[in-house]
Formats: structure tokens, sequence, C-alpha cells
């Protein structure tokens, strides 16, 4: 982080056309493919300063599944149509390292880069539904471990591809004829475990090197890779328990540094969804009449995700849960131990916990100003870097209206973009091409 600069709160969206929120009356009912609906949601999050927009994604659907995901759009064919209507929100998208090939996903992230001049990030998850596998030409889901084993080289090949051009290469120079500089094209010859990457690139680094890599999964071997590889991670808030996420926050940080990477350069961030009234109670009733629209049988949908759909409905609704053994270990692993140990400690039902996934309170139902205090204290107490704030394109509103002008008066997020670039505005520092390092290095020592 540019060490000038005082730390300020960074906020991104949960990018969605509406999803879950399809039945409220500013969106239209078929907001989740509307791209229409995706750039309005962006463009509210732009002209409030947020930091990124964020699509959260997988690839495998059931009848099961709840309605956010049953028909939505692939996350690059989004970002790319959102970026023709932005100019400075960072495009954050969710591909697996589980299930695809690197190259691809190199090509196509530094593609979504150059068209969006520098503003493009990427959430590498390893797949944790059974039926990923099975829409990818595998019968079984790798194992918690190996599909991590997995995501480390393959964000080792994506990296390698991205360093594929130094900066300077393409000189495009009329005058002279000269096009580009051969000698700044490198070839990554890749020959690994799992993948065999010749390389190079075809394509040239942005103005921000190379898009910005996110990481969701909050296991040991989850949070060792965000340490290694990590400009931001994903984080789950756990109910919004500050002691836990100052340990995560903690632990996130001293991993970064054991790789001899600066802790200040991975920024963590929480989803949550604030909901916003002009007095406490009405605040209350909002987030209430929230779930009037979700029934017991969709939340329990909902919960059953996490456990690549575990069949709950054997167990009664208000019966508490019985002892479910290691459930969820090869799934969601850090969500599904989240579930049930708090089942098991509150002695939840199944119906209680269903809404407990479904429609978390977390900390961030009041006031504008009860949700700034809690913005500024997570963050003063080193427990958050920033927020992606999910919900309604109404909550959203709400949101830049009510909360954000009082995080800008307490000088706590910025009223103006320092910079167009995403890596500009996180405060992470340019990726310096290895080979122009190199380069550098030979040319001061000779
Ligand atoms: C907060 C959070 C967000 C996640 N988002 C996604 C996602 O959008 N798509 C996906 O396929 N997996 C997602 N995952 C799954 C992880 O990449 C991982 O497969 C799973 O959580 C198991 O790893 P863990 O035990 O390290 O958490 C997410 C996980 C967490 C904790």
């Amino acid at each position: 982080m540019t060490q000038s600069r005082k730390r300020q709160l960074k906020l991104g969206i949960g990018l969605q056309g509406a999803g879950g929120h399809w039945r409220d009356p500013e969106v239209e009912s078929n907001g989740a493919v509307s791209i229409a609906a995706y750039q309005e949601y962006a463009r509210i999050a732009e002209a409030a300063k947020f930091d990124f927009g964020f699509i959260a994604d997988s690839a495998y659907i059931t009848k099961h599944s709840t309605i956010p995901f049953l028909s939505r759009l692939e996350p690059m064919t989004a970002l790319s149509a959102i970026s023709a209507v932005t100019k400075h929100l960072g495009l954050v998208g969710t591909f697996t390292t589980s299930y695809s090939e690197p190259y691809t996903t190199a090509r196509q992230l530094a593609s979504l880069d150059i068209i969006s001049d520098g503003r493009a990030g990427w959430n590498a998850v390893t797949s944790a539904l059974e039926g990923v596998a099975r829409n990818h030409g595998h019968d079984k889901l790798h194992d918690h471990a190996l599909r991590y084993r997995i995501a480390k080289e393959y964000i080792e090949v994506v990296k390698g591809l991205w360093n594929s051009w130094e900066d300077d290469a393409f000189t495009r120079n009329k005058e002279t004829g000269e096009y580009v500089d051969l000698d700044k094209l490198h070839t990554l010859d890749h020959v690994g475990e799992f993948f065999k990457v010749q390389g190079p690139l075809n394509l040239e680094r942005s103005k921000q090197g190379h898009p910005i890599i996110f990481q969701a999964g909050a296991s040991e071997a989850g949070r060792d890779l965000a340490g290694r590889y990590a400009d931001a991670v994903f984080t789950s808030f756990e109910d919004a328990d500050l002691e836990k996420a100052k340990q995560t926050y903690r632990d996130i940080k001293s991993r970064t540094a054991s790789y001899g990477r600066n802790p200040d350069e991975v920024l963590l961030f929480p989803m949550i969804s604030p909901v916003v009234g002009a007095t406490a109670e009405e605040a209350q009733e909002r987030y209430e009449e929230g779930n009037q629209y979700i029934d017991v049988d969709y939340a329990v949908k909902y919960l059953s995700r996490y456990f690549s759909f575990f069949d709950f409905s054997q167990f009664d609704l208000d019966q508490p849960l019985p002892e479910l053994g290691d459930i969820g270990q090869n799934s969601f692993r850090s969500m599904a131990e989240y579930y049930l140990r708090i089942a098991r400690e509150e002695n939840l039902t199944l119906r209680q916990l269903a809404y407990r996934a479904t429609n978390p309170r977390g900390d961030f139902v009041g006031t504008a100003e009860a949700i700034a205090d809690k913005f500024q204290h997570y963050f003063e107490e080193r427990a958050v870097d920033g927020f992606i704030v999910a919900g309604s394109h109404r909550n959203l509103r709400n949101f830049t209206k009510l909360v954000v002008p009082i995080l800008q008066e307490r000088g706590l997020f910025r009223t103006e973009y320092e910079s167009d670039t995403l890596r500009g505005n996180l405060g992470v520092s340019f990726p310096v091409n290895r080979y122009t390092e190199a380069r550098n290095q030979t040319a001061i020592h000779g």
C-alpha cells in the first residue's frame, strides 16, 4: 500500500441484476438476466465511489437450487458489458481453478483488464459443489486438499502468463515502423503436477499490470492460498463476530508476511447486507419484511447448498438438529463447519438454522449513523479492510444515500476516486514484470 496514503475503508458491491430480490418493485422481475439491471446497479455503486462490483458464481444447479442461482449471467460476459458503462468501478468475477484451463482464464481476465483499462479482478475459487465436477467431465469432485493443490499451481500459471509481455514491449511507433520489441516477449514453458502450459500469452499487460487476485475459502488451505497470492480476500463473517473477524484478519496478514509479502497489500472483505432505517425499529421492520418473502423450504434449500445439497428434509423443522458428523467437509468446508457449530452450540432447530443462513442479521440493521459506527469500529479494530455490500437495488440506494456520506464526512471513505485502476484505488502496488525486474537488476549491477 502506498505508505503516504492514509488507511481508508474500501467498499465493493455484490453485483447482481436482481436474483433473490426479483419481487422488489424497483427492479424488473427478470433482473437476474437483465444486463440493464446489472448496469444500473453498477452505476449506483460507481456514483457512490465504490471500489468494485463483485460477482460470485458457480456452474451447477439442481431443482433444489434457490432462485438467485437458477438462471443468471456468466460473470465474464456480464462484466464486459458493465465495463462499457462505467469508468472507475473495479470489475471482479469468480472463476474456478478446479475445472477450467489456466490459459483460457488468464486470457479472458487479461482481456477484461484491457477492455476496462485496468479495472479487472479475479476471485479465484476452488469449486465446492459435486455437480460442478459432473458438468466438466468428472464423476466426483476432487477432494478438498487436492482442489487447493491444483489452485496453487493454477494461479502460478496464470500469473506466469500475465508476465509474458513486459510493460513497454509494444512501441507501436508509426514513424519508425517498430510495432513491438520481441526481446520483451517471454515463454512460460510450465510443466507441473497438473498443468502443462507453454505460453506465451497472446495479450499484453494492462494499465494496472494485470488483474487483482481475490481468494474465497477460509480453511487452513484456503488461508494459506490467500497468504501466498491474494491481493484481497472474500471472507465469511460468521454473524459479524468481531473477535473471530480480528483473528482471521491477523491470521491472513501474518501468513502474507510469512510469504515475504507486505501484509498491508492483502485486504479483507466480508459480504454483508445492511438494512438502513430512519429509526432502529424501522430498520428492524425492513429486515423482517425481507424474511417474509423467504419460505422455509427456500431457506432449507439455501442452507443445503453449503453441504453440496445434503438432504435436510429428512429432519423435523422444529426439532434441534441431530449430530451430523462431518457432512460438508468436501463442499464449502469452512461454512459447513460454521453452520454445524452454531446449530450445536445454540441448539438450533432446522428452521432456525436455515433462516440464519438465508438472511443473516449480522450487526448491520439500524440507522445510518449506527451502521456507519459499526463500519468504523470493525475497520479501526482491524477486523476488516472494507465490506462487500449485498442486497436489493433499494437497499443499495439507501445505503449510498444515507450511510456513505457519513463515512465520507468522517474521513473514512473517499469522496473522489484516487485512481482510474482497481489496483490504484485499492492501494495495491503495481506488479513489476519479473523479466523487467531482472533486466533492471542487470543494468544496475552490470
Ligand atoms: C465467503 C466465501 C465465498 C465463496 N464464494 C464462492 C463462489 O462465488 N464460487 C465458488 O465456486 N466457490 C465459492 N466459495 C468456495 C470456496 O472457494 C471453497 O471451495 C470452499 O469454501 C471450501 O474451501 P474452504 O474450506 O477453504 O472454505 C466461497 C467460499 C467462501 C468462504
